[in-house]
């Protein structure tokens, strides 16, 4: 797969379903290699929408988006769809091995790469303790995971494609903060020369992102580094954590 020379940028990008009421309006957002985007924002507010127009499930109205200065009209689907990986909140677990469901994509991936992925999932250690290891049947007739494990296990499957850009569109959510920030810190690690995109809304998280885009009626309202954020008294940021905090009831 070619590496990631630069990011991933949109310009402009307006975006409707088949509707009279706009989901994405002027998106600009530039995302670099080596970073991590936290896409935060009210349910409704566009976050899944802007992340699957990278798969080209849908193509902007409006407005472009573009990896490496290349618009992703002009790559062949196949290939744009090797180069993103994604992992959602729910994700299909299969009833076979959970070797086998990692390498779901990627069937001829060695055992290393497969425990690899697993590491960088934060996955690795409840696996190993699983009666099997890797060899441990899931699904109906198999063992059972919690939300939290099936979802490191969707991680781990994406971070096995080894692709340049990875969206993780809340699969996080059921994990505990202090695993969500561990995974954090891996993937960081691990995508030095990749793009991440992440959707989450855990504040501790949030704050930990390289960049963070605030998305509210299918437009930015803010965009910088936490601190950046924080500094805006009554920006839309603050809004929006206090609101999360107020409904966790937990503070940051
Ligand atoms: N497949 C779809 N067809 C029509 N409208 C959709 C579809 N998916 C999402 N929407 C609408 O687009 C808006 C943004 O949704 P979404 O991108 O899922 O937001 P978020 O991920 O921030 O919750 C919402 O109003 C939602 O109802
Ligand atoms: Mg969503």
């Amino acid at each position: 797969m070619e590496p990631l020379r630069n990011g991933v940028r949109f310009s402009g990008v307006c975006f409707r379903y088949q509707s009279d009421r706009p989901c994405l309006e002027g998106i600009d957002l530039e995302a670099s290699r080596g970073t991590i985007t936290a896409l935060v924002g009210p349910t409704g507010s566009g976050k899944s929408t802007l992340v699957t127009l990278l798969l080209r499930l849908f193509d902007p109205d409006q407005g472009s988006i573009e990896i490496d200065g290349r618009d992703l009209r002009g790559l062949q689907l196949e290939s744009l769809r090797r180069n993103v990986a994604i992992a959602l909140q729910e994700n299909l677990l299969f009833g076979t091995t959970v070797r086998e469901n990692i390498r779901m994509a990627v069937p001829n991936a060695s055992d290393e790469a497969v425990r690899e992925a697993a590491r960088v999932a934060c996955a690795d250690v409840f696996i190993e303790a699983l009666p099997e290891g890797y060899d441990t049947l899931l699904g109906e007739r198999g063992t059972k995971l919690s939300t939290g494990q099936r979802q490191r296990i969707s991680i781990a499957r994406a971070i096995l494609k080894d692709s340049p850009i990875l969206v993780l569109d809340e699969p996080t959510a059921s994990l505990d903060p202090a695993t969500e920030i561990e995974l954090l810190a891996r993937l960081s690690a691990w995508g030095r020369d990749r793009v991440i995109f992440l959707v989450t809304h855990r504040l501790s998280t949030i704050r930990r992102a390289d960049q963070i885009v605030v998305l509210a009626d299918g437009r930015v309202r803010e965009r910088g580094t936490h601190d950046e954020l924080m500094g805006e008294t009554g920006g839309s940021y603050r809004r929006h954590l206090e609101l999360e905090d107020a409904a966790a009831g937990v503070a940051g």
